[in-house]
């Protein structure tokens, strides 16, 4: 379920705001007129700017290209002229063809997938633990599974003589890790379409692209953190994911992202003049005009938010990323999670810089002269981790260095009323969300 009330959740994000819209909203609507813009600096996934868009007009920003696709999608006008069915059809044509130069890869993966249904588990299994297919093809023994090496060998030759598959990177990097074969082929095919389709619905499709990407992905939480592990550590099966596996990689994608484009194509237009940005959140508060409020949800865990969305990024970004690699017993390997090297470290989420990039983030804002509501994140359950580098204190502390009027407001039991300071400790420490609000900017 991808609605909740009116919101809108394009896709499966870590530390989702769905929850506490309303708080948001009423924090932002006490600080300033209904005319008045909010910008939303750390906007992810483009739940909270969405929401607040339907009363106010939104600025929404964030380093990342996936976040700047998702929020064009969900805050800008659209054409509601497109032809979803002659879309899924061009595609399908690209996807045709791209199908034969993988076709013995297709097969072997089909046969391992309807072999889990019979609890024969060694060839998907191998699927699983190939890593990426571009490392594969470029080394001679890629793995022990005859039958698949005899599948890859079949691209190798193509593949070296014409070079990189530069179209197929989803392919290419992600198959057989993060989704089948079959639906990494897909998604290649649908990124080769988005360089044909017409401007009007081209951000809808590229969204709808992510969001079905983020549905299927075959992971424990639906992220790109780490990919899926078949084995144990003394080498036993593990059975008991092999049902989830063969779901995941069985989805049919096509029918997905049509699902997906009804939903994007059926929002109504938005009613306020939106705007979207893209960058670092130092040089992106100088862009933002007149506004009413900053709302501020920057990352608290050393675990950066591109580790999670990695494969999003080259999905938006249409690339073919460089993927470190590490040498471990002279045998050259990509990192497990094949991640990007490019991708973002945010200063949020260093100890030695959090601090001082929280001031730097009040200061700014209050240069502005702007309100800020900032949401401190818990402990977070779906990380697993108690990963807060700043506490509360020390951000309550920072705000006042650039506001008069600072208040903390709690998201959980004592749902909208404001802390004192024993309170505020009590909710810290637990796992209600709390929101930092600074009224007033010192001149
Ligand atoms: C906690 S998430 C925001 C979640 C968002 N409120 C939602 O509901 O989807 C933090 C976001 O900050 C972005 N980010 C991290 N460092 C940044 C920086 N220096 N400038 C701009 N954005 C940054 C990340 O890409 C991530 O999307």
């Amino acid at each position: 379920m991808h609605m909740l009330g009116n919101s809108f959740r394009p896709i499966h994000y870590l530390g989702s705001k769905l929850r506490i819209l309303e708080i948001i909203k009423s924090t932002v609507d006490d600080l300033c007129d209904e005319n008045m813009a909010v910008a939303d600096i750390f906007s992810g996934s483009g739940t909270v700017s969405k929401y607040l868009s339907y009363n106010r007009p939104v600025v929404a920003a964030d380093i990342q290209e996936y976040s700047r696709v998702i929020n064009t999608a969900i805050l800008l006008p659209h054409s509601r002229t497109m032809d979803r069915e002659g879309i899924i059809e061009a595609v399908n044509i690209i996807y045709k063809e791209n199908k034969l130069k993988y076709l013995e890869i297709i097969n072997f993966e089909k046969e391992a997938l309807s072999q889990i249904k019979e609890s024969k588990y060694e060839n998907i299994c191998s699927i699983m633990e190939l890593g990426p297919l571009v490392n594969a093809i470029t080394k001679n023994q890629p793995t022990n599974n005859y039958t698949f090496a005899e599948a890859i060998n079949q691209i190798r030759s193509d593949f070296l003589s014409k070079g990189v598959y530069s179209k197929h990177a989803i392919t290419m990097l992600y198959g057989g890790v993060y989704f089948s074969y079959d639906q990494a082929i897909y998604i290649d095919s649908c990124l080769q379409y988005l360089e044909q389709i017409n401007e009007k619905y081209k951000y809808i499709f590229h969204a709808a692209i992510l969001s079905s990407a983020s549905d299927i992905v075959n992971t424990i939480g639906k992220q790109f953190a780490q990919p899926i592990s078949p084995r144990k550590k003394d080498g036993e099966i593990k059975t008991s994911i092999m049902k989830k596996v063969f779901k995941d990689r069985s989805q049919n994608i096509s029918q997905i992202i049509f699902a997906w484009l009804q939903k994007y194509n059926n929002q109504d237009q938005p009613k306020y003049l939106n705007r979207v940005l893209k960058g670092d959140f130092i040089e992106v508060i100088p862009r933002l005009g007149k506004i009413g409020v900053v709302y501020a949800d920057p990352p608290y865990t050393r675990y950066h938010y591109s580790r999670y969305y990695h494969v999003l990024e080259t999905i938006a970004l249409r690339d073919f990323p460089e993927i470190p690699k590490s040498s471990l017993n002279g045998e050259v390997k990509s990192s497990k999670g094949v991640y990007r090297s490019d991708r973002h470290q945010s200063s949020f989420g260093v100890k030695s810089k959090s601090a001082k990039t929280f001031d730097t983030l009040f200061s700014k804002c209050s240069g502005i002269g702007s309100p800020i509501v900032l949401s401190y994140s818990p402990y977070s359950k779906e990380l697993n981790v108690t990963p807060r580098i700043v506490t509360i204190d020390q951000i309550i502390d920072s705000c006042s260095r650039y506001y008069s009027d600072v208040n903390v407001i709690s998201c959980g039991d004592f749902s909208h009323s404001k802390l004192n300071k024993s309170e505020l400790h009590l909710n810290a420490s637990d796992s209600a969300e709390l929101l930092v609000v600074g009224k007033k900017p010192k001149g």
